[in-house]
């Protein structure tokens, strides 16, 4: 995992943005600058990749950076939700499975960091945004797993929501984004399946692992789909980040892929999906659904969901702790080059 599936805004920044003052430009350097707007648009409408050293416009490039550093802050903060059951799984093999998830996740978020590095932008100012709170990560981990069934079902249908919103992002227009997202989606889809196959296996356990798991089920399903983010037609940022190629695919048509796939997977699974007013629609060739709460998914994102305080916190905890093992490895690095340098100047 995971996108956020939608671009938010970030907090404010501690600095204050200074207002744009436009340069006035010479007419040569505006004609150099209407030529290199002019080869992104071709890039852009042929349906090519833009590269870290292309010219790109500072909107397209901000857009990037914010939606790529959201994705990689997600799959950092997604660990921790699992992370907690690593101790408590119910086998070796569970142990050894989940182990390899969340160590997955983790490698998400260095390529992710890397991509956004790309882009002129570093690892130290992007982590400072997540841990003074000014960066958003996706929502759907502000939530508790509360039981060992929670884990199967963040598998198979949080990691399933995910892959439905990353695939299109392998053909996004900025090459080292969707060059990650190859390798990301890959790995998505074994979490994916680990998190079904876990479930299946509680499923044919006895009434007490069922009913386990048709509670996590109850309790994820809704917030799997408001993943995707809010409707169309509330969506301001989509119709720019189509233009550039950024995202492919709109917030409804997603969850309807979504939902469509799930539907029979549930089935197979013997769980119901807590939705009276899910059913097969005919004429439309896809399944009808009932009314998201965007009321508690935005005080959700917005700081107020039930574990956003302890997710950050043991997430700025964790860097905190981790800071000798920077420490040594900066360390060694100067001695490295220090020691070159001797050698050099022996030489
Ligand atoms: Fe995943
Ligand atoms: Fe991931």
């Amino acid at each position: 995992m995971y996108t956020q599936s939608f671009n938010v805004p970030d907090g404010p920044s501690p600095t204050p943005v200074k207002h744009d003052i436009k340069p006035v430009l010479t007419p040569e350097q505006q004609h150099v600058l209407d030529r290199a707007q002019m080869r992104f648009d071709e890039v852009i409408d042929a349906d090519g990749k833009i590269e870290p050293k292309d010219w790109m416009p500072e909107a397209y490039r901000k857009t990037l950076v914010r939606q790529i550093s959201q994705h990689a802050h997600s799959e950092i903060v997604g660990m921790l939700p699992e992370g907690n059951w690593i101790s408590r799984a119910p086998s070796l093999k569970r142990k050894a499975i989940l182990i390899a998830k969340v160590q997955d996740e983790g490698g998400h978020g260095l390529y992710l960091y890397s991509a956004a590095e790309t882009l002129g932008t570093s690892r130290d100012q992007m982590l400072d945004a997540l841990h003074t709170g000014r960066a958003k990560y996706s929502s759907i981990f502000n939530y508790p797993t509360l039981t060992w069934a929670d884990v199967g079902v963040i598998g198979w249908l949080v990691d399933g929501a995910a892959i439905m919103n990353q695939i299109p992002l392998c053909r996004c227009s900025y090459g080292p984004y969707a060059r990650a997202m190859v390798r990301i989606c890959k790995e998505e889809s074994f979490h994916q399946r680990q998190g079904f196959e876990s479930l299946m296996v509680m499923m044919q356990g006895n009434a007490e692992q069922q009913a386990m798991v048709q509670d996590a089920v109850n309790r994820w399903w809704w917030k799997c789909l408001a993943m995707f983010g809010p409707p169309d037609a509330d969506s301001t940022n989509s119709t720019q980040g189509m233009r550039w190629g950024i995202k492919r695919v709109s917030n409804d048509d997603l969850r309807q892929k979504f939902v469509d796939a799930t539907v029979p997977q549930a089935k197979v699974l013997g769980v119901t999906l807590p939705d009276p007013d899910l059913k097969w629609n005919e004429a439309r060739g896809h399944h009808d659904y009932g009314q998201i709460d965007w009321d508690e998914f935005w005080a959700t994102v917005n700081g107020n969901g039930p574990c956003n305080k302890e997710r950050l916190a043991t997430r700025v905890k964790a860097h905190e702790d981790g800071q000798w093992v920077r420490d040594a490895a900066m360390a060694y690095a100067r001695k490295q080059q220090q020691r070159q340098q001797q050698q050099q100047e022996a030489a």
